[in-house]
């Protein structure tokens, strides 16, 4: 069947490429109880707390039904779910989204739909392939609008904190510039006459990446590392080929350029087309895809 939009387009492209998830099952079988818990406390802060939560009511309503379970009823990763998993749900109000496009740190609106609807796969969030296009749509604009209110929470924790007098409108003004996206980054095609070479690969492999993930790929070049609020995370096994943000090419291609926010993986700068796709190939190979 062709798709009728390019939304769909993507689904079915992404859903080839990353399925479904592994742990997506076990979560479920708690997920109607939680449903109603964290419904029933959205509820209870939707008529007390207030501008605290986004406008969008359809937002609100596929927020509550698909990603509150686990994500928190007001985005703060403390849904009844959560607990069940090995891995925590994304607390939208102070962590960065890690998988994406841009160098400002700023998921694009594309790489937030692509989330939700592919998942992420070693990552324990679930694909929505039975969510319409405008669904995703609107989820993506309200997971924006609870990231920028966690914006106007610690922006008014820093001024108090530091004594200064701040207006309403100044705060509303700087929480809108920290969620816009810079413009997604160009993944540039393999330059012609390419020849991937591990040696090459290598040596700026062991430049660039191995402080961290150790010489031979299993991350353990870092000593008890941390995310930027200072919780223990794992640096990437590279030899498992784990790929959470995917295990496509231009995936790599992103997630190396821009680097993951929130932990410290940085963004690389300075290398050419070629040295980057040397890179990919090398990371590939880590993972076991000889070629
Ligand atoms: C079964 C639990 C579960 C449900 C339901 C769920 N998520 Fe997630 N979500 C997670 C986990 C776990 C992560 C962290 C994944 C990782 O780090 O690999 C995550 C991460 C995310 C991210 C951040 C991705 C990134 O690149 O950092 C976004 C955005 C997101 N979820 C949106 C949603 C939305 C919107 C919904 C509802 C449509 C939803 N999630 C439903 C568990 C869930
Ligand atoms: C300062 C430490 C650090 C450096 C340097 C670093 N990484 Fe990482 N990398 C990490 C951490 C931590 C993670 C896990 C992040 C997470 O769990 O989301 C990671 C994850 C990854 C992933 C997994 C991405 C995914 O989609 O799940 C890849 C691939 C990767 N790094 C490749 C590289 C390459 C290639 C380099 C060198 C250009 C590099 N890293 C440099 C710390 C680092």
């Amino acid at each position: 069947m062709m798709p009728t939009s390019n939304l769909q387009a993507r689904k079915q492209i992404s859903q080839r490429h990353t399925g479904s998830t592994r742990y997506a099952g076990a979560c479920w079988a708690g997920l109607g109880l939680a449903l109603l818990l964290t419904g029933a406390v959205l509820a209870c802060r939707s008529t007390g707390a207030g501008p605290s939560m986004p406008a969008s009511i359809e937002g609100q309503r596929l927020y509550v039904a698909h990603c509150a379970a686990c994500h928190g009823a007001t985005g703060r990763s403390d849904g009844p779910a959560a607990i069940a998993l090995d891995v925590r749900p994304r607390d939208f109000r102070r962590e960065p989204t890690r998988y994406i496009s841009t160098l400002n740190g700023v998921p694009t609106q594309e790489d937030l739909e692509q989330t939700i609807l592919s998942g992420r796969r070693f990552g324990a969030m679930p694909a929505h392939p039975h969510l319409t296009d405008s669904d995703v749509v609107i989820l993506a604009n309200y997971v924006r609008e609870i990231n920028r209110l966690g914006w106007v929470d610690r922006l008014i924790e820093q001024f108090e904190e530091e004594e200064e007098e701040y207006e309403a409108e100044q705060v509303e003004a700087i929480s809108h510039r920290r969620v816009k996206p810079g413009e997604p980054i160009h993944v540039p095609y393999v330059p012609s006459g390419f020849q991937s070479d591990t040696a090459t690969g290598r040596k700026l492999y062991i430049d660039r990446c191995a402080s961290c993930h150790g010489t031979t790929g299993r991350g353990d070049g870092l000593d008890k590392p941390k995310d930027e609020r200072g919780r223990a995370i794992t640096v990437r096994d590279l030899t498992l080929g784990e790929f959470r943000g995917g295990i496509g090419r231009e995936e790599l291609f992103k997630r190396i350029r821009c680097g993951i926010p929130g932990t410290p993986m940085p963004a690389q700068e300075g290398m050419d087309n070629e040295e980057m796709w040397q890179l990919v190939y090398y990371v590939e190979f880590l993972a076991g895809r000889r070629w």
